[in-house]
């Protein structure tokens, strides 16, 4: 959908985010004729940089997170000439009069063009940020502000802050980004669900005997130890993208794709988790923190090493039975789990179908087993529908689970846009139905609050592994427990 000329201002646009993914995604679009002629690209932050220097580290940022086959001089040059930038306090006034001279100095400029500040800065300067873009007289209709996460660290934090950005802003005009909502297996689940007849009767618990979702990283700390150490797998990762996943597989039908129409099936889904705290936590949670080992083949140090600290008692890795009290899920467990310095980066949904009531397969060779559905979000993004099949010759019936393979890069041929470009341009367009609405970033933490107290409450410290494995054996046991066990990743 084409859209007019706009102003993307990115707070933080010489940080980490902003040079991996934000910069790379905002070429990609451009590269793909999606951007008017007139849109400029704002970077701001506190550092004092030129156009020129700022144009110098996009060039290196697109050299450096961009595929050669995707970069094109001439469409280098196109993008880095919509580069701006200006340097602005979060904390003072230094700055803002001459941003806001820039962003007023188009002919468009007063009122209709349209205009996002995406904050990719550490959360404790959202707030800040906020309040001056409002007090600077910055906010008119047509403007948008995109915030990354976490929102808060708990209810209340984020209460406070989503309360100090309404002074400023409606709740059309917020866009709390949730990158995983932009991955291309995440929408297909949407697709699958809703855009085929085949699913949506099976899709509850009479069919379904449970769902696993897997995010599971390779990577360690990567430096950003004032954040996490505060923050651990259940803030940085469940409370957001692997609830936002539960949200997607376990809603409802919604009436339409409208933004209120979607995030209304998932706020019911978050509200109905059935609520883990002192009584049930240590049945239902599995917290781990990882130990030196190896990953892709080099060593690696430890949690405490990689933060320099000699103790620390937060998470890096965690698993969580949840279930969801309502008509459809009673009695499916949804298994989630994620963590740093894994096997492997791999993130999966698994749905698995109830066993067949009866086999009429009786001593013939070849187990019956459960039917699949496998969502592979990253990497070899695609769906798998495992199911059982005669073994092809005359040697008589003999069965075989095999899957029917919708893999994205072999069936389609395309690139595989990363979720951020979708997302960005989606602000533009003023589409909120891929980002989070207020209530539902609030009824996530709602459940996720009692978790920690209970950890807290009962001394539920993690528990080492090595780095390199699939995360403490208790992990493996939460599952298997119930008879189940981990899908192994083909
Ligand atoms: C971020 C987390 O939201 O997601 C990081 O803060 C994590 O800790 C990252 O590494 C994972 O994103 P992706 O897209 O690489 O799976």
């Amino acid at each position: 959908i084409p859209v007019d000329p706009f102003d993307y201002v990115v707070f933080g646009g010489n940080g980490d985010l902003a040079e991996r993914k934000l910069l790379p995604a905002l070429y990609h679009r451009d590269h793909d004729g999606q951007m008017p002629q007139d849109s400029r690209i704002i970077g701001a932050s506190r550092t004092h940089i030129s156009d020129e220097e700022y144009r110098a580290f996009a060039r290196e940022a697109i050299a450096k997170h961009v595929k050669p086959e995707d970069t094109h001089t001439t469409s280098v040059e196109r993008f880095v000439s919509r580069l701006h930038y200006r340097q602005v306090d979060a904390r003072a006034d230094e700055g803002w009069d001459e941003l806001k001279a820039f962003l007023e100095g188009v002919e468009d400029g007063n009122g209709t063009r349209v205009r996002a500040f995406y904050l990719a800065v550490g959360p404790a300067l959202f707030a800040d940020l906020a309040c001056r873009i409002g007090e600077k007289g910055l906010v008119d209709a047509n403007t948008r502000l995109v915030v990354e996460k976490p929102v808060g660290r708990d209810l209340e934090s984020a209460r406070e802050l989503n309360d100090i950005i309404g002074r400023y802003f409606t709740e059309d005009q917020v866009f709390r980004i949730d990158h995983y909502l932009g991955k291309e297996t995440v929408q297909n689940l949407m697709a699958l669900r809703f855009a085929n007849a085949l699913y949506e009767p099976i899709w509850n618990s009479a069919h379904i005997d449970h769902v696993q979702i897997t995010v599971a990283e390779s990577v360690g700390l990567e430096g950003r130890a004032g954040y996490y150490d505060k923050a651990g797998a259940l803030r940085d990762m469940v409370q957001n993208h692997i609830l936002q996943l539960m949200c997607l597989v376990a809603l409802e039908p919604p009436p339409t794709l409208d933004a209120d129409a979607l995030r209304d099936e998932k706020l019911k889904v978050l509200r109905a988790l059935t609520p883990i705290d002192a009584s049930n936590v240590e049945s239902r949670t599995v917290r781990g923190q990882y130990k030196a080992g190896a990953s892709d083949g080099a060593a690696v140090r430890s949690y405490l090493d990689d933060l320099g600290e000699a103790q620390s008692d937060t998470e890096t890795f965690v698993a969580i039975k949840a279930e969801i009290g309502n008509w459809r899920w009673a009695g499916v467990p949804f298994y989630l789990r994620t963590g740093k310095r894994l096997s492997e980066r791999m993130s999966e949904i698994v749905v698995t179908f109830r066993p067949i009531p009866h086999s009429i397969f009786a001593g013939l060779s070849g187990s019956i087993q459960q039917n699949q559905l496998v969502m592979r979000l990253q990497p070899n993004e695609g769906v798998k529908q495992w199911l059982m099949i005669k073994d092809p010759g005359p040697g008589g019936m003999r069965l075989r689970h095999v899957p029917l393979d919708m893999s994205f890069a072999e069936s389609f041929r395309v690139r595989n846009p990363d979720a951020y470009e979708r997302l960005l341009m989606d602000v533009i367009r003023g589409n909120q139905t891929l980002f989070m609405r207020r209530d539902e970033v609030e009824a996530a933490w709602n459940w996720i609050d009692p978790i920690p107290q209970a950890w807290a409450e009962k001394s539920m410290k993690p528990q080492g592994y090595t780095a390199g494995t699939w995360g403490p054996s208790s992990g493996v046991a939460l599952i298997e427990r119930d008879g189940r066990t981990w899908h192994e990743p083909d």
